[in-house]
């Protein structure tokens, strides 16, 4: 440890180091090392160490433990309340991640208002925006009842105190940057005061069962502003994603340690606030142009929720020497190598070929069960024959050219059902799991030959 008693973060993703850089050796990013107390040093406060007088603690058998599991509490938002994995357990600390702008205060402010209908104490402590600005947001929403509670304040002693006073059960925390310790000397949002200000949050949560909504501030590649250690000491980490200039959003559980993660919620934005998008499969597809080659529709697993989607495809002759590959939403070197296997296994000349991919709606999908729709996508703009309409396509594809098996066929054949699709060209090694499913045709393929075959054959 240096004399002094610092040492330098990165105020990016945490790393802790003795001397300064000007490159971030973990996360590569230039200019973000400042000189803050170390912990260890005396210099900075103690307080989430401090041993409380009149505890001792005292170890308990498992099975005297009770589960809260039975009274979490509901938000009334169904798609937010299955990304918790059931609504919110109490006393557990949420963190909400996205963009600025993306709708994380409008989301929050709506589930307080609904749970405001149920509780009796419910309070919003925002850091970011004054009494005003958030009456006017929640003019937008709706009517509000009086035991939502709000307050602007960012300094944590008097958040912890007005907490301790009134007790709610459900808080939100807008944004953790902003909030600061006094006996921290660095400035709100450097790490040491995220580390501290979550390690207060979290104390407040587990020790007096209070509900506790974190939201944080993205940097530009995706990860929560601050340090990683936010992310290790809450409950639960949500990401808020989706583009600005499309209206629907996507609820993320990326961690969660009272449910299964990768659980999405998908919302709209509105005038009058989020709304909850029940079917998102009918609404992905809303768009899709009819009889257009180059168009499949897939299906992809969120989670555990099945959602289709339109995968596009535009082949065209190259003008240049090298041809072109670009794709959105789909990692572009797996369209290179799908591209390879087709060039190899079916002899198709796409060397002089520019090729062009996108996943409409902007998601970004990379789960190996869409391989088949790519390269169906690909064979169908190149020879310019559109894929039969109310066709589902989904499977992964080996280099042979073979079609492998992929995991929940059958939920993913009951969406299509569900929607009205008649047909779904699946890998032959899923036909047995899916096989008792009726009143929509199967069609099972072992290679990229046999579904192209398949397809021309209807
Ligand atoms: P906001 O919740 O302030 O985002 P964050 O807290 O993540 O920064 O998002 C506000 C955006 O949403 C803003 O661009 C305006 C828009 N909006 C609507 O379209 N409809 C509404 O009813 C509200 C309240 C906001
Ligand atoms: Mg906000």
């Amino acid at each position: 440890m240096k004399k002094n008693g610092t040492v330098f973060f990165c105020q990016n993703c945490g790393y802790e180091s003795a001397k300064w850089s000007g490159q971030c050796p973990a996360c590569h990013e230039w200019n973000t090392f400042v000189e803050e107390p170390s912990a260890g040093s005396g210099h900075a406060p103690q307080t989430s160490r401090k041993k409380r007088s009149g505890e001792k603690s005292e170890p308990v058998s498992l099975n005297q433990i009770q589960t809260g599991e039975q009274n979490r509490i509901l938000t009334g938002m169904h798609e937010l309340d299955q990304v918790l994995g059931g609504g919110i357990v109490p006393g557990s600390l949420v963190l909400v991640g996205g963009d600025p702008g993306i709708g994380k205060s409008t989301l929050l402010l709506q589930v307080c208002r609904n749970l405001s209908e149920s509780l009796d104490q419910v309070l919003y402590i925002s850091g970011e925006e004054s009494l005003q600005q958030i009456k006017l947001r929640a003019a937008r929403i709706g009517d509000f009842r009086d035991s939502l509670q709000l307050l602007c304040e960012t300094n944590l002693s008097d958040i912890e105190e007005v907490m301790l006073r009134r007790k709610p059960r459900v808080a939100v925390i807008d944004s953790i940057q902003t909030m600061y310790q006094e006996d921290i000397s660095s400035a709100p949002g450097s790490v040491s005061q995220v580390r501290e200000a979550t390690g207060v949050l979290m104390r407040l949560a587990k020790e007096h069962n209070i509900a506790i909504f974190i939201v944080g501030h993205v940097t530009k590649e995706g990860t929560v502003a601050g340090p990683r250690v936010l992310e290790h000491m809450v409950d639960t980490v949500l990401y808020f994603e989706g583009d600005r200039h499309v209206s629907y959003r996507i609820l993320r559980g990326v961690k969660n340690r009272f449910g299964s993660t990768n659980e999405i919620g998908v919302f709209e934005m509105s005038d009058t606030g989020l709304r909850e998008v029940k079917n998102p499969s009918e609404y992905m597809l809303s768009g899709k142009p009819p009889g257009a080659s180059g168009s499949v529709v897939t299906c992809t697993m969120e989670g555990t929720r099945p959602m289709l989607l339109e995968v596009q495809a535009l082949v065209c002759r190259t003008n240049f020497g090298l041809p072109r590959r670009t794709a959105v939403g789909v990692d572009v070197n797996r369209v290179n190598l799908l591209m390879a296997v087709l060039e190899k296994r079916l002899n198709l000349q796409l060397s002089g070929y520019d090729a062009y991919v996108n996943v409409a709606g902007g998601i970004r999908l990379n789960e190996p069960a869409i391989d088949l729709a790519l390269v169906m996508a690909i064979i169908s703009s190149y020879k310019d024959i559109p894929i039969p309409e109310k066709t589902v396509v989904f499977g992964e594809v080996g280099l042979s050219g073979e079609i492998r098996a992929v995991n929940m066929a059958q939920q993913r054949v009951q969406e299509a059902r569900k929607l009205g699709f008649l047909r779904v060209l699946l890998p032959q090694s899923s036909m047995e799991q899916v096989r008792q499913i009726t009143g929509i045709e199967l069609a099972g393929a072992a290679s990229v030959r046999d579904a192209v075959k398949l397809v021309r054959g209807q």
